[in-house]
Protein backbone atom coordinates (compact mmCIF):
# COMPACT_ATOMS: atom_id res chain seq x y z
CA UNK A 1 0.00 0.00 0.00
CA UNK A 2 1.56 3.26 -1.09
CA UNK A 3 1.42 6.04 2.25
CA UNK A 4 1.97 9.03 2.34
CA UNK A 5 4.49 8.74 4.95
CA UNK A 6 6.73 5.88 4.85
CA UNK A 7 10.07 7.62 5.28
CA UNK A 8 10.07 8.06 9.37
CA UNK A 9 9.53 4.44 9.43
CA UNK A 10 12.50 1.18 9.15
CA UNK A 11 9.85 -1.36 8.71
CA UNK A 12 6.93 -1.78 6.76
CA UNK A 13 3.32 -1.89 8.60
CA UNK A 14 2.25 -5.23 9.39
CA UNK A 15 -0.48 -6.34 6.85
CA UNK A 16 -3.31 -6.38 10.16
CA UNK A 17 -2.42 -3.12 10.59
CA UNK A 18 -2.95 -2.05 7.56
CA UNK A 19 -6.22 -4.12 7.36
CA UNK A 20 -7.47 -2.77 10.62
CA UNK A 21 -6.02 0.72 9.98
CA UNK A 22 -7.93 1.11 6.52
CA UNK A 23 -11.11 3.45 6.39
CA UNK A 24 -11.13 3.37 2.42
CA UNK A 25 -14.59 1.31 2.79
CA UNK A 26 -16.37 3.32 4.24
CA UNK A 27 -14.69 6.65 4.06
CA UNK A 28 -14.88 5.94 -0.17
CA UNK A 29 -18.23 7.57 -0.18
CA UNK A 30 -16.51 10.85 0.11
CA UNK A 31 -14.33 11.00 -3.23
CA UNK A 32 -16.32 13.55 -4.62
CA UNK A 33 -16.08 16.23 -1.80
CA UNK A 34 -12.32 15.34 -1.21
CA UNK A 35 -11.65 15.92 -4.80
CA UNK A 36 -13.65 19.08 -4.62
CA UNK A 37 -12.12 20.47 -1.70
CA UNK A 38 -8.55 19.98 -3.09
CA UNK A 39 -9.63 21.47 -6.22
CA UNK A 40 -10.46 24.52 -4.29
CA UNK A 41 -7.22 23.98 -2.31
CA UNK A 42 -5.21 24.17 -5.17
CA UNK A 43 -6.33 27.11 -6.38
CA UNK A 44 -6.40 28.81 -3.52
CA UNK A 45 -2.34 28.37 -2.78
CA UNK A 46 -1.97 28.94 -6.54
CA UNK A 47 -3.96 32.14 -6.22
CA UNK A 48 -1.66 33.07 -3.28
CA UNK A 49 1.72 32.30 -5.08
CA UNK A 50 2.14 29.64 -2.79
CA UNK A 51 2.57 27.37 -5.53
CA UNK A 52 3.68 27.58 -9.14
CA UNK A 53 0.43 28.09 -11.32
CA UNK A 54 1.76 25.62 -13.61
CA UNK A 55 1.40 22.90 -10.80
CA UNK A 56 -1.59 23.88 -9.78
CA UNK A 57 -2.79 23.42 -13.50
CA UNK A 58 -1.90 20.21 -13.10
CA UNK A 59 -3.09 19.49 -9.90
CA UNK A 60 -6.58 20.46 -10.95
CA UNK A 61 -6.20 18.65 -14.17
CA UNK A 62 -5.26 15.72 -12.47
CA UNK A 63 -7.69 16.12 -9.63
CA UNK A 64 -10.33 15.91 -12.87
CA UNK A 65 -8.59 13.05 -13.90
CA UNK A 66 -9.21 11.17 -10.80
CA UNK A 67 -12.96 11.97 -10.61
CA UNK A 68 -13.39 10.56 -14.17
CA UNK A 69 -11.30 7.42 -13.55
CA UNK A 70 -13.33 7.10 -10.21
CA UNK A 71 -16.77 7.62 -11.95
CA UNK A 72 -16.69 5.02 -14.60
CA UNK A 73 -15.03 2.75 -12.17
CA UNK A 74 -18.09 2.82 -9.95
CA UNK A 75 -16.48 4.81 -7.51
CA UNK A 76 -13.33 3.76 -5.09
CA UNK A 77 -12.78 -0.01 -4.64
CA UNK A 78 -14.73 -1.08 -1.34
CA UNK A 79 -11.05 -2.56 0.06
CA UNK A 80 -7.89 -1.79 2.07
CA UNK A 81 -6.08 -0.89 -0.97
CA UNK A 82 -5.29 2.57 0.41
CA UNK A 83 -5.07 3.95 3.53
CA UNK A 84 -8.35 6.20 3.12
CA UNK A 85 -9.94 8.09 0.42
CA UNK A 86 -7.22 11.00 1.16
CA UNK A 87 -4.37 8.65 0.26
CA UNK A 88 -6.49 7.33 -2.43
CA UNK A 89 -6.91 10.16 -4.77
CA UNK A 90 -3.49 11.93 -3.49
CA UNK A 91 -1.22 8.75 -4.60
CA UNK A 92 -3.15 8.46 -8.08
CA UNK A 93 -2.87 12.22 -8.68
CA UNK A 94 0.94 11.71 -8.32
CA UNK A 95 1.24 9.04 -10.47
CA UNK A 96 -1.07 11.35 -12.96
CA UNK A 97 0.29 14.54 -12.22
CA UNK A 98 3.79 13.37 -11.42
CA UNK A 99 5.64 15.82 -9.01
CA UNK A 100 3.55 19.01 -8.71
CA UNK A 101 0.95 16.52 -7.53
CA UNK A 102 3.28 16.64 -4.46
CA UNK A 103 2.49 20.51 -4.27
CA UNK A 104 -1.02 19.93 -3.37
CA UNK A 105 -0.52 18.90 0.50
CA UNK A 106 0.77 22.47 1.16
CA UNK A 107 -0.49 24.05 4.16
CA UNK A 108 -3.24 21.18 4.32
CA UNK A 109 -3.49 17.80 7.05
CA UNK A 110 -5.83 15.04 6.42
CA UNK A 111 -6.93 16.36 9.58
CA UNK A 112 -8.71 19.92 8.54
CA UNK A 113 -8.91 17.64 4.90
CA UNK A 114 -11.48 14.97 6.60
CA UNK A 115 -13.00 17.62 9.03
CA UNK A 116 -13.60 19.36 5.55
CA UNK A 117 -14.85 16.71 3.78
CA UNK A 118 -17.43 15.75 5.86
CA UNK A 119 -19.02 18.84 6.60
CA UNK A 120 -19.58 19.19 2.38
CA UNK A 121 -21.02 15.54 2.67
CA UNK A 122 -23.31 16.36 5.33
CA UNK A 123 -24.42 19.80 3.83
CA UNK A 124 -25.41 17.01 1.23
CA UNK A 125 -26.89 14.50 3.71
CA UNK A 126 -29.01 17.71 5.73
CA UNK A 127 -30.52 18.49 2.28
CA UNK A 128 -31.50 15.24 1.35
CA UNK A 129 -32.80 14.47 4.97
CA UNK A 130 -34.50 17.68 4.73
CA UNK A 131 -36.36 16.48 1.52
CA UNK A 132 -37.20 13.42 2.96
CA UNK A 133 -38.80 14.46 6.03
CA UNK A 134 -40.85 16.84 3.42
CA UNK A 135 -42.09 14.11 1.44
CA UNK A 136 -42.97 12.34 4.19
CA UNK A 137 -45.27 15.08 5.13
CA UNK A 138 -46.75 15.54 1.31
CA UNK A 139 -47.78 11.63 2.27
CA UNK A 140 -49.56 12.70 6.00
CA UNK A 141 -51.24 15.94 4.34
CA UNK A 142 -52.76 13.66 1.12
CA UNK A 143 -53.77 11.18 3.94
CA UNK A 144 -55.57 13.71 6.13
CA UNK A 145 -57.13 15.20 3.30
CA UNK A 146 -58.57 11.81 1.70
CA UNK A 147 -59.73 10.68 5.40
CA UNK A 148 -60.95 14.20 6.53
CA UNK A 149 -64.70 12.78 7.35
CA UNK A 150 -63.67 9.30 9.25
CA UNK A 151 -64.11 9.31 12.82
CA UNK A 152 -61.71 7.09 14.87
CA UNK A 153 -61.54 6.33 18.43
CA UNK A 154 -58.63 7.96 20.03
CA UNK A 155 -56.63 6.72 22.92
CA UNK A 156 -54.46 7.01 25.99
CA UNK A 157 -52.84 3.96 27.82
CA UNK A 158 -54.37 2.35 24.29
CA UNK A 159 -57.41 1.88 25.72
CA UNK A 160 -60.58 3.77 23.94
CA UNK A 161 -60.68 7.32 25.24
CA UNK A 162 -62.86 9.94 22.72
CA UNK A 163 -63.65 10.35 19.01
CA UNK A 164 -60.96 12.27 16.93
CA UNK A 165 -60.73 12.29 13.47
CA UNK A 166 -58.03 10.45 11.88
CA UNK A 167 -56.93 13.21 9.40
CA UNK A 168 -56.08 14.63 13.20
CA UNK A 169 -53.98 11.87 13.79
CA UNK A 170 -52.03 12.21 10.70
CA UNK A 171 -51.76 15.76 11.19
CA UNK A 172 -50.06 14.53 14.51
CA UNK A 173 -47.45 13.35 13.06
CA UNK A 174 -47.17 16.07 9.90
CA UNK A 175 -46.43 18.36 13.64
CA UNK A 176 -43.54 16.42 14.96
CA UNK A 177 -41.93 16.49 11.63
CA UNK A 178 -42.33 20.02 11.40
CA UNK A 179 -39.77 20.35 14.49
CA UNK A 180 -37.58 17.50 12.99
CA UNK A 181 -36.86 20.07 10.11
CA UNK A 182 -36.12 22.98 12.60
CA UNK A 183 -33.53 20.60 13.89
CA UNK A 184 -32.22 19.59 10.43
CA UNK A 185 -32.14 23.49 8.91
CA UNK A 186 -30.80 24.81 12.60
CA UNK A 187 -28.00 21.90 12.55
CA UNK A 188 -27.15 23.08 8.69
CA UNK A 189 -26.27 26.66 10.03
CA UNK A 190 -23.38 25.02 11.81
CA UNK A 191 -21.97 22.81 9.38
CA UNK A 192 -22.20 25.34 6.99
CA UNK A 193 -18.63 25.98 8.92
CA UNK A 194 -14.99 25.39 6.61
CA UNK A 195 -11.96 23.64 8.54
CA UNK A 196 -9.95 24.00 5.88
CA UNK A 197 -7.23 26.40 6.59
CA UNK A 198 -6.58 24.99 9.92
CA UNK A 199 -3.96 21.98 9.37
CA UNK A 200 -2.81 19.41 11.71
CA UNK A 201 -3.98 21.43 14.49
CA UNK A 202 -2.17 24.61 14.44
CA UNK A 203 -3.10 26.63 11.50
CA UNK A 204 -0.30 27.21 8.97
CA UNK A 205 2.52 29.32 8.48
CA UNK A 206 1.58 30.07 5.04
CA UNK A 207 -0.89 32.91 3.43
CA UNK A 208 -3.84 31.60 3.13
CA UNK A 209 -7.19 32.71 2.04
CA UNK A 210 -9.42 30.87 3.72
CA UNK A 211 -12.55 32.83 3.04
CA UNK A 212 -11.64 32.50 -0.84
CA UNK A 213 -11.64 29.07 -0.30
CA UNK A 214 -15.01 29.01 1.75
CA UNK A 215 -16.47 30.71 -1.54
CA UNK A 216 -15.29 28.38 -3.72
CA UNK A 217 -16.82 25.06 -1.75
CA UNK A 218 -19.96 27.20 -1.23
CA UNK A 219 -19.50 27.52 3.21
CA UNK A 220 -20.87 30.42 4.97
CA UNK A 221 -18.12 31.39 7.16
CA UNK A 222 -14.74 29.58 7.84
CA UNK A 223 -13.86 27.92 11.62
CA UNK A 224 -12.38 30.31 13.84
CA UNK A 225 -9.95 27.90 16.37
CA UNK A 226 -7.87 25.49 14.43
CA UNK A 227 -7.97 22.96 17.62
CA UNK A 228 -11.37 22.71 17.30
CA UNK A 229 -12.23 22.61 13.82
CA UNK A 230 -10.22 19.48 13.35
CA UNK A 231 -11.12 17.32 16.43
CA UNK A 232 -15.13 18.16 17.49
CA UNK A 233 -17.92 16.29 15.53
CA UNK A 234 -20.63 17.81 17.59
CA UNK A 235 -22.09 19.00 13.73
CA UNK A 236 -22.47 14.68 13.29
CA UNK A 237 -24.22 14.70 16.87
CA UNK A 238 -26.89 16.84 16.22
CA UNK A 239 -27.22 15.48 12.78
CA UNK A 240 -27.63 12.61 14.50
CA UNK A 241 -29.57 13.71 16.97
CA UNK A 242 -32.29 15.20 14.63
CA UNK A 243 -32.28 11.74 12.73
CA UNK A 244 -32.96 9.64 16.32
CA UNK A 245 -36.12 12.02 16.32
CA UNK A 246 -37.13 11.79 13.15
CA UNK A 247 -36.65 7.53 13.29
CA UNK A 248 -38.77 7.54 16.68
CA UNK A 249 -41.41 9.52 15.04
CA UNK A 250 -41.89 7.05 11.99
CA UNK A 251 -41.41 4.49 14.44
CA UNK A 252 -44.68 5.49 16.42
CA UNK A 253 -46.13 5.97 13.79
CA UNK A 254 -45.06 2.17 12.17
CA UNK A 255 -45.77 0.69 15.54
CA UNK A 256 -49.52 2.31 15.10
CA UNK A 257 -49.64 0.63 11.91
CA UNK A 258 -48.67 -2.69 12.96
CA UNK A 259 -51.49 -2.44 15.63
CA UNK A 260 -54.24 -1.07 13.66
CA UNK A 261 -53.30 -3.88 10.26
CA UNK A 262 -53.75 -6.50 13.37
CA UNK A 263 -57.61 -8.63 12.41
CA UNK A 264 -58.42 -7.31 16.50
CA UNK A 265 -58.21 -3.19 15.68
CA UNK A 266 -58.56 -4.01 11.37
CA UNK A 267 -58.15 0.02 10.98
CA UNK A 268 -56.04 -0.33 8.28
CA UNK A 269 -54.98 -2.83 5.01
CA UNK A 270 -51.18 -2.18 4.26
CA UNK A 271 -51.12 -2.47 -0.26
CA UNK A 272 -49.60 -5.66 -1.38
CA UNK A 273 -46.65 -4.13 -2.95
CA UNK A 274 -46.12 -3.02 1.04
CA UNK A 275 -46.38 -6.35 2.85
CA UNK A 276 -44.91 -9.34 3.05
CA UNK A 277 -46.18 -12.75 3.48
CA UNK A 278 -45.28 -16.27 5.19
CA UNK A 279 -43.15 -19.26 4.50
CA UNK A 280 -45.29 -21.69 6.51
CA UNK A 281 -49.00 -19.77 7.00
CA UNK A 282 -50.40 -19.17 3.74
CA UNK A 283 -53.49 -16.75 5.26
CA UNK A 284 -50.26 -14.18 6.79
CA UNK A 285 -50.01 -10.71 5.21
CA UNK A 286 -47.23 -9.29 7.63
CA UNK A 287 -46.76 -5.58 8.13
CA UNK A 288 -42.53 -6.14 7.59
CA UNK A 289 -41.96 -2.18 6.44
CA UNK A 290 -43.06 -0.94 9.25
CA UNK A 291 -41.43 -3.35 11.52
CA UNK A 292 -38.35 -2.50 9.89
CA UNK A 293 -38.89 1.24 9.89
CA UNK A 294 -39.84 0.31 13.40
CA UNK A 295 -36.16 -1.43 14.10
CA UNK A 296 -33.71 1.26 12.26
CA UNK A 297 -35.05 4.08 14.54
CA UNK A 298 -33.21 1.86 17.20
CA UNK A 299 -30.30 2.22 15.01
CA UNK A 300 -30.13 5.77 14.51
CA UNK A 301 -30.45 6.25 18.49
CA UNK A 302 -27.29 3.31 18.30
CA UNK A 303 -25.18 5.57 16.25
CA UNK A 304 -26.03 8.76 17.75
CA UNK A 305 -24.76 7.49 21.35
CA UNK A 306 -21.78 5.60 19.47
CA UNK A 307 -20.76 9.48 18.70
CA UNK A 308 -21.24 11.61 21.79
CA UNK A 309 -19.48 8.40 23.52
CA UNK A 310 -16.46 8.46 21.08
CA UNK A 311 -15.77 11.97 21.44
CA UNK A 312 -16.16 12.39 25.17
CA UNK A 313 -12.94 11.09 26.14
CA UNK A 314 -10.82 12.35 23.22
CA UNK A 315 -8.18 15.01 24.50
CA UNK A 316 -7.42 18.03 21.76
CA UNK A 317 -7.28 17.71 19.24
CA UNK A 318 -7.41 14.90 16.16
CA UNK A 319 -7.51 11.42 17.99
CA UNK A 320 -7.89 8.50 15.27
CA UNK A 321 -10.95 7.61 17.18
CA UNK A 322 -12.67 10.26 14.60
CA UNK A 323 -12.29 7.70 11.74
CA UNK A 324 -14.86 5.73 13.43
CA UNK A 325 -17.57 8.49 13.12
CA UNK A 326 -18.09 7.91 9.52
CA UNK A 327 -19.89 4.24 9.57
CA UNK A 328 -22.63 5.10 12.32
CA UNK A 329 -23.12 8.91 10.62
CA UNK A 330 -23.36 7.23 7.06
CA UNK A 331 -25.73 4.13 8.09
CA UNK A 332 -28.05 6.41 10.44
CA UNK A 333 -27.91 8.80 7.07
CA UNK A 334 -28.60 5.95 4.95
CA UNK A 335 -31.49 4.40 7.12
CA UNK A 336 -33.20 7.62 7.66
CA UNK A 337 -33.78 8.60 3.88
CA UNK A 338 -34.78 4.69 3.28
CA UNK A 339 -36.97 5.01 6.11
CA UNK A 340 -38.52 8.46 5.17
CA UNK A 341 -39.14 7.14 1.72
CA UNK A 342 -40.60 3.65 2.45
CA UNK A 343 -43.08 5.25 4.96
CA UNK A 344 -44.23 7.80 2.64
CA UNK A 345 -45.19 5.07 -0.13
CA UNK A 346 -46.70 2.86 2.70
CA UNK A 347 -48.71 6.14 3.85
CA UNK A 348 -49.99 6.61 -0.03
CA UNK A 349 -51.19 3.24 -0.37
CA UNK A 350 -52.80 2.15 2.61
CA UNK A 351 -56.37 1.27 2.53
CA UNK A 352 -57.71 2.35 5.41
CA UNK A 353 -61.23 0.62 6.55
CA UNK A 354 -64.50 3.04 7.13
CA UNK A 355 -66.53 0.38 8.53
CA UNK A 356 -64.09 -0.57 10.96
CA UNK A 357 -63.31 3.26 12.31
CA UNK A 358 -67.48 3.49 11.73
CA UNK A 359 -67.47 0.49 14.20
CA UNK A 360 -65.20 1.26 16.79
CA UNK A 361 -65.47 4.96 17.10
CA UNK A 362 -69.69 4.04 17.68
CA UNK A 363 -68.62 2.97 20.80
CA UNK A 364 -70.63 4.74 23.38
CA UNK A 365 -68.07 4.66 25.41
CA UNK A 366 -66.11 6.87 24.33
CA UNK A 367 -68.89 9.52 24.60
CA UNK A 368 -68.45 9.62 28.56
CA UNK A 369 -66.51 12.51 28.73
CA UNK A 370 -68.96 14.51 26.57
CA UNK A 371 -72.00 13.35 28.82
CA UNK A 372 -69.87 14.76 31.78
CA UNK A 373 -69.18 17.82 30.29
CA UNK A 374 -72.77 17.93 29.73
CA UNK A 375 -73.32 18.11 33.36
CA UNK A 376 -70.96 20.36 34.25
CA UNK A 377 -72.07 22.65 31.57
CA UNK A 378 -75.40 22.81 32.78
CA UNK A 379 -73.87 24.59 36.20
CA UNK A 380 -73.12 21.11 38.06
CA UNK A 381 -69.48 21.21 38.98
CA UNK A 382 -67.14 18.56 37.18
CA UNK A 383 -66.47 16.29 39.55
CA UNK A 384 -69.54 15.45 39.97
CA UNK A 385 -70.68 14.80 36.47
CA UNK A 386 -67.86 12.81 36.64
CA UNK A 387 -68.93 10.78 39.11
CA UNK A 388 -72.54 10.59 37.94
CA UNK A 389 -71.35 9.35 34.59
CA UNK A 390 -68.81 6.90 36.60
CA UNK A 391 -71.98 5.01 37.79
CA UNK A 392 -73.19 5.12 34.77
CA UNK A 393 -70.89 3.45 32.88
CA UNK A 394 -69.93 1.20 35.51
CA UNK A 395 -74.08 0.24 35.16
CA UNK A 396 -73.65 -0.02 30.85
CA UNK A 397 -70.49 -2.73 31.85
CA UNK A 398 -72.36 -4.69 34.14
CA UNK A 399 -74.89 -5.26 31.40
CA UNK A 400 -77.88 -3.63 32.54
CA UNK A 401 -77.97 -1.41 29.24
CA UNK A 402 -76.42 0.81 27.21
CA UNK A 403 -74.87 4.12 28.00
CA UNK A 404 -76.97 5.68 25.79
CA UNK A 405 -80.31 4.90 27.13
CA UNK A 406 -78.91 4.83 30.62
CA UNK A 407 -78.00 8.46 29.76
CA UNK A 408 -81.47 9.31 28.07
CA UNK A 409 -83.28 7.67 31.16
CA UNK A 410 -81.14 9.61 33.49
CA UNK A 411 -82.94 12.62 34.93
CA UNK A 412 -79.90 14.82 34.92
CA UNK A 413 -79.24 14.10 31.24
CA UNK A 414 -82.10 12.84 29.41
CA UNK A 415 -82.87 12.19 25.60
CA UNK A 416 -81.57 15.26 24.20
CA UNK A 417 -78.08 15.01 26.14
CA UNK A 418 -77.81 11.43 24.78
CA UNK A 419 -78.78 12.42 21.22
CA UNK A 420 -75.69 15.36 21.79
CA UNK A 421 -73.25 12.83 22.40
CA UNK A 422 -73.33 10.41 19.17
CA UNK A 423 -69.84 10.01 17.54
CA UNK A 424 -70.17 12.06 14.96
CA UNK A 425 -71.68 15.12 17.18
CA UNK A 426 -69.12 14.69 19.61
CA UNK A 427 -66.19 15.44 17.50
CA UNK A 428 -67.51 18.08 16.26
CA UNK A 429 -67.32 19.59 19.97
CA UNK A 430 -63.97 19.34 19.86
CA UNK A 431 -63.42 22.86 18.62
CA UNK A 432 -60.07 24.46 20.85
CA UNK A 433 -57.29 25.58 18.15
CA UNK A 434 -55.23 22.27 17.77
CA UNK A 435 -57.81 19.85 18.87
CA UNK A 436 -59.45 16.99 16.88
CA UNK A 437 -63.09 18.53 15.27
CA UNK A 438 -63.51 18.90 11.70
CA UNK A 439 -63.19 23.16 12.44
CA UNK A 440 -59.63 23.01 14.02
CA UNK A 441 -58.53 19.91 11.66
CA UNK A 442 -59.68 21.78 8.46
CA UNK A 443 -57.72 25.02 9.92
CA UNK A 444 -54.16 22.79 10.44
CA UNK A 445 -54.67 21.15 6.92
CA UNK A 446 -54.38 24.69 5.48
CA UNK A 447 -51.87 25.47 7.51
CA UNK A 448 -49.64 22.83 6.84
CA UNK A 449 -50.30 22.79 3.19
CA UNK A 450 -48.99 26.45 3.08
CA UNK A 451 -46.32 25.91 5.39
CA UNK A 452 -45.33 23.13 3.20
CA UNK A 453 -45.47 24.81 -0.27
CA UNK A 454 -43.17 27.74 1.49
CA UNK A 455 -40.62 25.16 2.75
CA UNK A 456 -40.18 23.30 -0.45
CA UNK A 457 -39.70 26.62 -2.10
CA UNK A 458 -37.26 28.14 0.15
CA UNK A 459 -35.27 24.95 0.14
CA UNK A 460 -35.44 24.33 -3.35
CA UNK A 461 -37.37 21.02 -3.26
CA UNK A 462 -38.41 19.00 -5.67
CA UNK A 463 -35.65 18.76 -7.75
CA UNK A 464 -31.52 18.21 -7.04
CA UNK A 465 -31.89 20.79 -4.28
CA UNK A 466 -29.77 22.66 -6.09
CA UNK A 467 -30.18 26.11 -4.42
CA UNK A 468 -28.50 24.57 -1.05
CA UNK A 469 -26.63 21.81 -2.55
CA UNK A 470 -23.20 21.07 -0.86
CA UNK A 471 -20.87 21.03 -3.83
CA UNK A 472 -22.72 23.80 -5.46
CA UNK A 473 -21.89 24.34 -9.06
CA UNK A 474 -18.17 23.00 -8.22
CA UNK A 475 -19.36 19.65 -8.54
CA UNK A 476 -20.95 19.86 -11.06
CA UNK A 477 -18.05 21.67 -12.74
CA UNK A 478 -16.11 18.88 -11.79
CA UNK A 479 -18.66 16.03 -12.80
CA UNK A 480 -17.95 17.52 -16.66
CA UNK A 481 -14.34 16.69 -15.93
CA UNK A 482 -13.85 19.55 -18.17
CA UNK A 483 -10.31 20.14 -16.84
CA UNK A 484 -9.85 23.14 -19.00
CA UNK A 485 -12.51 25.38 -18.27
CA UNK A 486 -12.34 24.24 -13.90
CA UNK A 487 -8.70 25.23 -14.54
CA UNK A 488 -9.30 28.77 -16.76
CA UNK A 489 -11.90 29.63 -14.41
CA UNK A 490 -9.91 29.41 -11.54
CA UNK A 491 -7.17 31.42 -12.81
CA UNK A 492 -9.46 34.22 -14.09
CA UNK A 493 -10.16 35.13 -10.87
CA UNK A 494 -6.57 35.58 -9.73
N1 LIG B 1 -8.97 8.62 7.64
C1 LIG B 1 -8.80 9.62 8.66
C2 LIG B 1 -10.12 9.95 9.33
O1 LIG B 1 -11.12 9.64 8.80
C3 LIG B 1 -8.19 10.83 8.07
C4 LIG B 1 -7.36 11.64 8.99
C5 LIG B 1 -6.09 10.99 9.29
N2 LIG B 1 -5.25 11.81 10.06
C6 LIG B 1 -4.23 11.34 10.75
N3 LIG B 1 -3.52 12.16 11.41
N4 LIG B 1 -3.93 10.06 10.73
O2 LIG B 1 -10.15 10.50 10.39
Amino acid sequence: MTKLWGSRFTKPTSASVEAFNSSLSVDRRLYEEDIAASIAHARMLARQSIIPLGDARAIVAGLARVYAELVEAGGPPDDASAEDIHSLVEVRLSELAGPAGGRLHTARSRNDQVATDLRLWSRRALCDCLAGVLGMQAALLERAAADRGLIMPGYTHLQRAQPVLLAHHWLAYVDMLSRDLARLEACYERVDVLPLGSGALAGSPYRLDRAYVARLLGFTSISTNSLDAVSDRDFVVEHLAALALVGVHLSRLAEELVIWSSAEFGFVEMDDAYATGSSIMPQKKNPDVAELVRAKSGRAVGSLVSLLVLLKGLPLAYNKDLQEDKEPYFRAVDDGLDCLRLSSEMLRTLKVRADRLRAAAGDPLLLATDLADRLAQAGLPFREAHAIVGALVRRAEAGEASLRSLAAADPALGPEAAALVAPGVAVTRRTTPGGAGPAAVRAQLARFTLELADLRERLGVPGALGVRSPMGSFGEKVAESDAKSVVSDTFSQK
